[in-house]
């Protein structure tokens, strides 16, 4: 690699911060929503009661990133920002940029993380996190469903469920589905599930699955992005505990993040480490072949992995009773 191109590569990772965060403030701002019409900079600032010199900078900027386009003095969304950025939208990503506000916080302690080796104490906004995960959940769900083998499966518990995205999903071939999580999240899948025509299958159950108990006679217990917010033992820990939670030849399902063997790729799994390690006490990313070691030590047979896009999906039989 030349010179010239190595700089340009140390610079746009240096700089990514800027187009991040003109984009995170535009979306808590709420200038998509208001942007689906053309309006100028004063008419912005305006209807968000904004500094107009520094609203027409922001747009501006967004302009240049492909958020918005300009037509003489007047700014309009683009097809990306109306397809991704309006609540009304089936595709909407605004939760998810103001759960990154969320990460913003807490990311711009790393420093004294790193020296202290102690998660962040930022604040969060604990609806936008658990919403975020239900825009992310709505472009997975579909290709997790297609994948999961479903025959004979009438219980299913979704272990730390969130939002209620896959609870749905599996309400529509299983016949009752838990949907286990803390209790303050329980009352937002609650309001998000609510207009579901397969919301009564969905039983919410409050617990934290770490010193609860986690019921029985499930077919399926679905883990979805909920251990690399713990430490190795912990993760252990909790597997074996799905395990008695289970009937005999039962599955459990891990889909999770991933990196290799080298912990240093894929780059997304490599940050998403440094995003547990930012934002929990002991979580990290986990390789492929830890997964599977917990399962074998657990007392599951792997029958099934698939690598989908940035994670990875196992599902294993409990053996023996
Ligand atoms: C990253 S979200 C994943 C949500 C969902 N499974 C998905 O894949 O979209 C992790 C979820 O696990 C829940 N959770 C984490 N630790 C928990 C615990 N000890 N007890 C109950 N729920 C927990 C969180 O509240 C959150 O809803």
């Amino acid at each position: 690699m030349s010179a010239s191109t190595e700089l340009q590569k140390l610079r746009s990772v240096a700089t990514g911060f800027m187009g991040a965060r003109v984009l995170i403030t535009a979306n808590t701002l709420g200038v998509f929503e208001l942007l689906e019409r053309p309006l100028s900079a004063q008419s912005v600032s305006r209807r968000l009661n904004t500094s107009k010199r520094a609203t027409e900078i922001l747009l501006d900027a967004l302009v240049s990133l492909g958020f918005l386009k300009k037509s003489g003095r007047r700014y309009q969304n683009s097809s990306v920002s109306n397809r991704f950025l309006l609540r009304k939208s089936p595709h909407y990503q605004g939760d998810l940029l103001r759960h990154y506000g969320n990460l913003w916080q807490s990311w711009s302690g790393l420093d004294e993380v790193v020296s202290r080796g102690e998660p962040s104490s930022a604040e969060f906004d604990f609806r936008a996190f658990i919403m975020a995960m239900d825009n992310i959940a709505r472009f997975k769900v579909k290709e997790v469903m297609r994948k999961v083998r479903l025959k004979g499966v009438k219980r299913v518990l979704d272990l730390g469920g969130g939002p209620g995205t896959y609870s749905l999903a599996f309400a529509r071939k299983a016949e009752e589905v838990v949907l286990y999580d803390r209790p303050e999240t329980l009352k937002i899948a609650k309001e998000n599930i609510r207009n579901d025509p397969f919301k009564d299958r969905v039983v919410l159950k409050a617990g934290d699955f770490m010193v609860d108990d986690l019921g029985e006679g499930y077919d399926m217990v679905f883990m979805s992005q909920i251990l690399h917010s713990y430490s190795e033992k912990e993760c252990l820990g909790l597997i074996k505990k799905v395990k008695r939670s289970l009937l005999d030849g039962g599955m459990v399902v891990i889909h999770e993040f991933y990196l290799d063997r080298t912990r240093t790729s894929p780059a997304s799994g490599a940050l998403f480490a440094v995003n547990m390690l930012v934002n929990t006490p002991s979580g990290r990313s986990y390789t492929h072949e830890e997964l599977r070691s917990w399962l074998k030590k657990a007392g599951f047979r792997v029958f099934q992995s698939d690598r989908l896009q940035e994670t990875v999906l196992i599902q294993a039989e409990k053996r023996g009773s």
